[in-house]
């Protein structure tokens, strides 16, 4: 798709949705005055991220004291079940985070809330309610879908029937859904950050998201090579982290 063709289509996609248009605005200042934010303190973040990655493997260990065993070999007919629903998905998609450190963090902390941004195909998700659902558990997510593919219908499609009782989506940009999961529970005991990826985008969900984790919960944040917003975040807030080498990408982890 034509890069003016994909612009307009995520134009009108978001014409179609009113309960969008404040992340419209947001984008289009954006867009205009901070073009560069996306990749602001990429480069100091990247060798300080080196410097401290570990395996996942290494981090579930360490900060859960588990053997990590991958989540395909644990719940192996979901997860066939699942690969084989993406496959059928006529969207293409975000890919998926790290379904183990979200595991094994729901385990840890015997999990009853998480909250999670960026649902995409549902692998996240998928991961933290086959935790949840032994607790009866809710998973609350926030997710805007793809615009310019009309896919709000497939968000969370991978996701099997018998796991939607115990799952909340908030279909909006994760300044609206956010506030909107929290009015309706705080003190979760995991949140998963992987959905707008800017500086600003991440700064102000970090703090809402850290805020609403209850102490000796487990924060997760996606992609933070990105930017240096986590690293800077972490550094403001004192906050010791762990940083796992994940598919070519690092993933931050710590509890708080
Ligand atoms: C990388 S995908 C998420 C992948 C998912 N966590 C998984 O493991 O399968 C990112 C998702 O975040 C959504 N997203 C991007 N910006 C957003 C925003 N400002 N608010 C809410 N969702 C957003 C995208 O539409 C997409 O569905």
């Amino acid at each position: 798709m034509g890069e003016i063709n994909r612009v307009s289509k995520t134009f009108v996609g978001y014409l179609k949705r009113p309960d969008l248009y404040p992340e419209l605005g947001r984008k289009i200042i954006k867009n205009i005055f901070n073009r560069k934010s996306a990749f602001k303190g990429k480069h100091k973040t990247g060798s300080w991220a080196a410097a401290r990655a570990v395996s996942q493997e290494v981090a579930i260990k360490s900060l859960f004291g588990k053997e990590m065993r991958p989540f395909a070999e644990i719940f192996p007919e979901d997860y066939k079940e699942s690969y084989q629903k993406q496959k059928y998905c006529p969207i293409i998609m975000g890919g998926a985070g790290a379904l183990e450190l979200i595991y094994y963090a729901a385990e840890y902390t015997r999990a009853t809330k998480i909250a999670e941004t960026g649902v995409a195909y549902g692998w996240s998700s998928l991961a933290a309610l086959m935790s949840l659902v032994q607790r009866n558990g809710v998973l609350y997510s926030s997710d805007m879908p793809y615009l310019g593919q009309d896919g709000d219908q497939y968000v969370g499609f991978i996701i099997p029937e018998k796991l939607k009782k115990n799952w909340k989506l908030f279909r909006h940009a994760d300044r609206e859904s956010l506030p909107k999961i929290f009015s309706e529970a705080s003190s979760f005991d995991v949140v998963h950050y992987d959905s707008d990826k800017s500086y600003e985008g991440r700064s102000w969900a970090y703090g809402e998201l850290f805020k609403n984790l209850r102490p000796g919960g487990v924060f997760i944040s996606d992609d933070i090579g990105d930017n240096s917003a986590y690293q800077d975040f972490c550094e403001i807030n004192s906050i010791e982290t762990a940083v796992v080498d994940f598919d070519g990408k690092y993933v931050g982890v710590f509890i708080k």
